[in-house]
């Protein structure tokens, strides 16, 4: 049997990217699902890192090709780690289906580590540690979602000249109904959401998308709900990966003639989410939408809950 001295457990919850105009800028975490990472040192001190999946979850076990060991491996590089570690992951939140899968597995193992070695990692590192997974499903760095993960409430992230993110609490009454199709997607199922991307964009699409951002940040600054789904409306992106998701027009409009405030892709897809400030109204939307996906042949599953408050740990020994 193997030899444990110590280990810590964290989870995290899963997360929406982008809330329509605002691509790799914006999240939310979303208090429906949570990954579990546990990290253990193990007796022996060969630099080691092996994974162990709880759940029989379809994840890449490969090191470099799964988002918790990576962010694992980069924190254990910069802190010299030498002892063995096994990292557990138990998968909660869907793969692949544009809810955060990769970022909360990363989000809770870079919680986890700092917990573990007593890192005192500041946030913006623990921001950027958890981004590195990314790296393994997405082919770049991207923060939206981890921070949503880590952090918890609504999310703005900015990587450039440094990084830096500023987190606002969500209003009571917003309450997000998301819509998650039973597919199983490719593995870089991101990279491949990236590549559909405009390279090259209109002047005035910049500029509408640029208001319907700023009226959001504006709406969770006055903890206005209606005024944030005014500006969920995304014209860039958007447009050009609905392709990819079949049934998308039908969702998005049964999810507004159902009395949504707002629709839009979760994330890269291919999951939808609606907004209404509405309890009685919200399993409705729901309903709306998963028959949107049935006019495709598709069955889906819709789940209404509210803004997460972010990654915690949970054990530790
Ligand atoms: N902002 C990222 C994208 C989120 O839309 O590609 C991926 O989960």
């Amino acid at each position: 049997m193997k030899e444990t001295f110590e280990f810590c457990v964290a989870a995290a919850p899963s997360s929406t990217a982008n809330l329509g105009p605002g691509f790799d800028v914006f999240g939310l975490g979303l208090d429906l699902f949570y990954d579990k990472v546990s990290i253990s040192k193990l007796a022996t001190k060969n630099g080691k890192l092996r994974i162990a999946l709880d759940n029989n979850a379809s994840i890449p076990s490969k090191v470099r090709e799964n988002s918790a060991s990576l962010s694992v491996m980069k924190l254990a590089q910069k802190f010299k780690i030498k002892d063995d570690l096994e990292i557990k992951i138990t998968k909660g939140v869907p793969i692949g289906l544009g809810l955060g899968s990769s970022a909360a597995s990363s989000a809770a193992a870079v919680i986890a580590f700092n917990e573990l070695f007593q890192c005192k990692l500041t946030d913006n590192e623990l921001l950027d540690f958890a981004a590195e997974g990314e790296v393994s499903s997405a082919g770049v760095k991207h923060y939206d979602n981890v921070a949503a993960s880590l952090f918890g409430g609504f999310v703005i992230v900015r990587s450039f000249p440094t990084l830096q993110f500023i987190k606002i609490n969500t209003p009571k009454d917003l309450i997000l109904v998301v819509c998650v199709p039973n597919l199983v997607t490719p593995v870089k199922k991101t990279k491949v959401a990236r590549s559909v991307i405009p390279k090259k964009i209109p002047i005035d699409h910049l500029t509408k998308n640029l208001a319907n951002a700023c009226i959001i940040v504006s709406g969770f600054f006055l903890q206005d709900t209606n005024l944030i789904t005014k500006g969920i409306n995304d014209i860039i992106v958007e447009p050009a990966r609905k392709i990819l998701i079949d049934g998308y027009d039908k969702v998005r409009s049964n999810a507004l003639r159902s009395g949504a405030l707002a629709v839009t892709i979760s994330g890269a897809g291919p999951s939808m989410i609606a907004f209404t400030k509405s309890t009685k109204n919200a399993s409705k939307i729901g309903n709306a939408m998963e028959q949107g996906f049935v006019d495709s042949k598709i069955q889906s599953s819709s789940y209404v809950c509210h803004p997460s408050s972010g990654a915690k740990v949970i054990s530790k020994y």
